[in-house]
């Protein structure tokens, strides 16, 4: 077998992805909170509860296994409900909590990028619901949702941008927008395309927002989003009805939210409109790449016209919801080329709390990244999803994407062998042979040919 190294350029940021909800603990006071309490949400009936307690100082344990296994940079979102919880109150407590932890970063020479919204609306933004079993109109659909936005990127940006300056605006809108409003499992649960195309709207309209208040307060800011990719080809080639609605379904899940932070035009199914404000509003593109679907036209409207489902032959991780298709990677890195900027992997990762699927995953994931690299394409860093495992939403505690796993009935970090992979890819500043034959030995053919 030939012995090889492929390596990353210089200054390549390697870190892990976190969320505020995900790995915090003791959140009360926003959406998912009240989500979690009502029955049938939740697998399991799990919560949050304590999470990963960084909210109780566990963040410095977890922010020195990432240092101290040679990752460079940690991307982490703030929740804008403990910041503002209420309209018209700031708790400096809370704000002061995120700037040390930014500056617990630096100090371990983690570069921080924060997400400034990742999935969770303070609870005022709702009203109280009438059947105590729902969360109330309001949320995203209000219209004065990109202004309340706006002025909480103000605050924390101005309080952390002394030690930040890379930043997510939104994360995953398309999830957001399809989980919430349109059939999927995540709060407020509706089915509503009219009112998921004004959330799509306001969305697009709190990043433009945000994106010129923070270059306001911060000039030589880097401002993104954090877009959920996903390639629907279709199921069956040779069937024009599957060709058509994968193409469709492509450019709405990714180009609809997108395109406008380019060309402030939004174009998501037959829904178009303008957003001017939005035009030239990103400085990168952020890529959350986990998998991709085979779609299939079938004939009822309640579903859209559309079955979802992943390649017959491949490999699929512990839970069945991540399939191992590594070239997507290399996919979504050259359709995000289009936009003419730097691209950072914002998340990527596979639950596995057997950790037996995830370094191959995790392998051949970099190895793609790393194909991009050698064309001189701009990709400028890798978050894996993620450090420790953490609230993984609607299925709660079932899913683990930890590098470390996590007990949640005592706090105990496991150490998975991922985590010495991972640690190796980062110092190395890529991957080698040896790598690959200690850690998942079944692919050495696949990269190494002879
Ligand atoms: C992404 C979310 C992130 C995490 C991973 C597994 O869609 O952004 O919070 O749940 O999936």
């Amino acid at each position: 077998m030939p012995r090889a190294t492929i390596h990353f350029p210089e200054g390549f940021y390697w870190g892990t992805a976190t969320a505020s909800h995900q790995v915090e603990g003791r959140n009360t006071n926003n959406n998912w909170s009240v989500w979690e309490q009502i029955p049938g949400k939740i697998v399991d009936g799990g919560t949050a509860g304590l999470a990963c307690d960084w909210w109780g100082g566990r963040w410095k344990e977890d922010m020195d296994r990432a240092a101290e296994t040679g990752q460079n940079a940690h991307r982490f979102s703030v929740e804008w409900s403990r910041i503002q919880p209420a309209p018209d109150r700031w708790d400096e407590n809370a704000i002061d909590f995120y700037r040390e932890m930014a500056r617990g970063m630096i100090e371990r020479k983690i570069t921080p990028m924060v997400t400034l919204h990742h999935f969770t609306d303070p609870l005022w933004m709702y009203e109280p619901s009438q059947d105590g079993n729902s969360l109330g109109a309001g949320g995203w659909e209000r219209d004065d949702a990109p202004e309340l936005f706006a002025k909480f990127v103000k605050k924390i940006v101005g309080a952390l941008k002394e030690y930040v300056n890379l930043w997510i605006t939104i994360n995953e809108p398309n999830i957001y927008l399809t989980g919430g409003w349109l059939g999927g499992a995540f709060p407020p649960g509706k089915n509503d395309p009219k009112a998921a195309m004004k959330v799509a709207t306001n969305l697009i309209k709190g990043h433009a927002a945000a994106y010129k208040i923070i270059h306001e307060l911060q000039p030589d800011a880097q401002v993104g989003i954090a877009h959920h990719f996903r390639n629907f080809s279709p199921a069956r080639r040779w069937f024009l009805p599957d060709r058509i609605l994968a193409s469709t379904i492509f450019k709405s899940f990714n180009n609809g939210f997108t395109d406008p932070l380019a060309t402030g035009k939004m174009h998501i199914l037959n829904y178009r409109t303008q957003i001017p404000e939005a035009a030239g509003t990103q400085d990168f593109v952020g890529i959350n790449y986990y998998s991709n679907d085979l779609t299939k036209f079938v004939l009822d409207p309640k579903r859209l016209f559309m079955q979802l489902g992943f390649p017959p032959d491949a490999l699929l991780s512990p839970s069945g919801f991540i399939a191992n298709l590594p070239e997507g990677m290399f996919g979504a890195i050259k359709w995000a080329r289009q936009y003419g900027k730097p691209i950072y992997i914002t998340e990527n990762g596979v639950e596995d709390a057997s950790d037996l699927f995830r370094p191959r995953y995790l392998i051949e994931h970099v190895f793609q990244v790393w194909r991009a690299v050698n064309f001189n394409w701009p990709i400028k860093g890798y978050f894996h999803w993620s450090l420790v495992d953490n609230f993984e939403w609607e299925r709660a505690w079932t899913q683990r994407f930890g590098l470390w796993g996590l007990d949640i009935t005592n706090q105990i970090r496991v150490r998975r062998r991922s985590v010495d992979l991972y640690a190796a890819i980062c110092h190395e500043n890529g991957i080698s042979s040896a790598m690959v034959e200690e850690f998942a030995p079944q692919i050495v053919p696949l990269l190494y040919p002879e």
